[in-house]
């Protein structure tokens, strides 16, 4: 028995702790506390193992940590659903082809319009469900900001935007690793205004951006736009964009920008490991190449711990770190923001050429929301329930879909990556699923070269009986296809 005694002294007490967590570990593991059920109160468990509170409360949170127990506000601790590996991982192959122009817009216009359409079921975009996000809370405090504050609330916020939004970014950069200043801070409307302004900063038309593929559709879009070139680099759907594949790429083609999601990417959700961030600034760096960071899902990781952005190794001034509060907060509000190194001025002069100004009301309400909203607490919540429903999800796409489908472990986020067998055309699978009013992201706008034909992303962000009913109906269609 571990007596308190045994918890004089740093050491013992954090050898202690993590023998409580590895005993409930193992309760978990065989099974003697359950997916969903909850495991004894810190009171409890401290008086069966005969250790202080504190002792429980950090062996807990280690084990919150691992991502095997939750916290639910008011109630206790459960253990986590695990995310099952269900099926083998998609394939990626390692080849580079050359830089090429992008056209998927019309594609991505047509999809854009579907997906917007509130009668169908939103499978393919990959925005959160509003019914999780704290609408309430943020509406009394925007109410707030706008009564304590009349005539600045409806004031322009010009560059670089809302100071006390600009202190809060920088306070919690540093839970990401990166100790940054509020002056490094632009605010800007979103994180696809911050990528714009970073690539319009540093290339000009007709220059090759390095990219992840797959990857999120609109910054191919961007690409398509400003009239710059894709060079595709294969990612892999753990540990992201393949840093050799890079490396070659980079000694064979004239690269102006690197655009990457290190953390939680979307389709993948893989989560960069930090070493390889790490060289992969260093890389890029011994180039002189820009890198544009897009962080926008870094706050959504499942294990509760917040990874590292690429911007803490950057010595240069050369990385561009882009993120928003659109999938954490309020897609609506239109709050991203910029950390632009070597290009901060540039970017400031352009986002004031551009419109001006973000607009001020919702900079004031998340920074409040951040001050003292209990940011932390919700996104602890909001993990648990990612977390969960990309696993439950991936266990239907295992039950309904065609023998051979592989789909994606995500570590982060709540998209899924789905690969059918090949045969099956995801553009007609699209047009099928929305005959049945349902809308999913086609695999080949993922791609600025015509890929991932037989692939789908779905959206777990939602999840219902009428989702479950959903994903098996696309299932069947896919089955029909094969
Ligand atoms: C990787 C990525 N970047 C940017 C965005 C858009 O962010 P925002 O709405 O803040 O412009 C999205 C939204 O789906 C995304 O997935």
């Amino acid at each position: 028995m571990m007596g308190e005694k045994a918890e004089r002294g740093v050491t013992v007490e954090s050898f202690l702790y993590e023998n409580i967590a590895d005993r409930m570990a193992r309760l978990i593991r065989k099974g003697t506390y359950r997916t969903g059920e909850k495991i004894p109160s810190v009171r409890s468990f401290s008086k069966q193992m005969d250790v202080s509170i504190s002792t429980v409360v950090k062996a807990y949170y280690h084990l919150e940590n691992q991502g095997l127990i939750e916290a639910r506000p008011q109630s206790g601790y459960y253990v986590r659903h695990q995310l099952s590996r269900v099926l083998p991982e998609p394939d990626v192959g390692l080849s580079v082809s050359a830089p090429t122009h992008v056209s998927v817009g019309e594609l991505v216009m047509m999809v854009m319009r579907d997906m917007r359409n509130p009668g169908l079921v939103p499978l393919g975009v990959a925005t959160p469900n509003p019914e999780n996000l704290p609408a309430d809370k943020l509406n009394r405090i925007l109410f707030k900001v706008a009564r304590c504050n009349n005539f600045q609330a409806i004031s322009y916020e010009f560059p670089p935007g809302n100071e006390r939004l600009r202190v809060q970014l920088a306070q919690r950069a540093l839970r990401a690793g990166c100790s940054l200043t509020p002056d490094q801070f632009v605010i800007t409307s979103g994180c696809l205004e911050a990528v714009m302004l970073s690539l319009r900063a540093v290339c000009r038309p007709g220059d090759t951006v390095a990219i992840e593929t797959p990857i999120f559709y609109s910054l191919l879009q961007l690409i398509e736009m400003l009239d710059l070139k894709a060079l595709e680099i294969p990612t892999h759907p753990i540990n992201g964009i393949s840093l050799s594949a890079l490396r070659y790429a980079l000694e064979n083609n004239p690269v102006q920008a690197c655009l990457v999601i290190p953390n939680f990417n979307n389709p993948f959700g893989s989560r960069m490991p930090e070493e390889n961030k790490q060289e992969l600034v260093m890389l890029l760096a011994s180039h002189n190449i820009p890198l544009i960071e897009n962080d926008v899902y870094g706050d959504l990781g499942f294990l509760n711990d917040r990874p590292g952005i690429a911007k803490r190794y950057d010595k240069k001034g050369l990385v561009i770190h882009c993120s928003s509060f659109s999938k954490t907060l309020a897609p609506g509000y239109r709050v991203g923001w910029v950390v632009a190194g070597q290009f901060q001025e540039a970017i400031e002069r352009l986002k004031a050429v551009s419109n001006i100004a973000t607009a001020t009301l919702p900079q004031m309400a998340i920074a409040e929301f951040l001050a003292n909203g209990g940011y932390d607490q919700y996104l602890r919540k909001i993990r648990g329930v990612y977390g969960r429903q990309t696993s439950l999800m991936a266990k239907a796409v295992e039950k309904y879909f065609p023998k051979g489908t592989r789909v994606n472990t995500p570590s982060g986020g709540f998209v899924l990556w789905v690969e059918m067998p090949v045969g099956v055309d995801s553009i007609q699978l699209y047009e099928e699923a929305l005959r049945c009013g349902i809308t999913i992201a086609p695999g080949t706008i993922f791609s600025a070269s015509g890929k991932y034909n037989n692939f789908i992303r779905l959206n777990a962000a939602y999840w219902s009986k009428r989702i479950e009913q959903a994903v098996a109906t696309v299932g069947g269609l896919a089955n029909a296809q094969v």
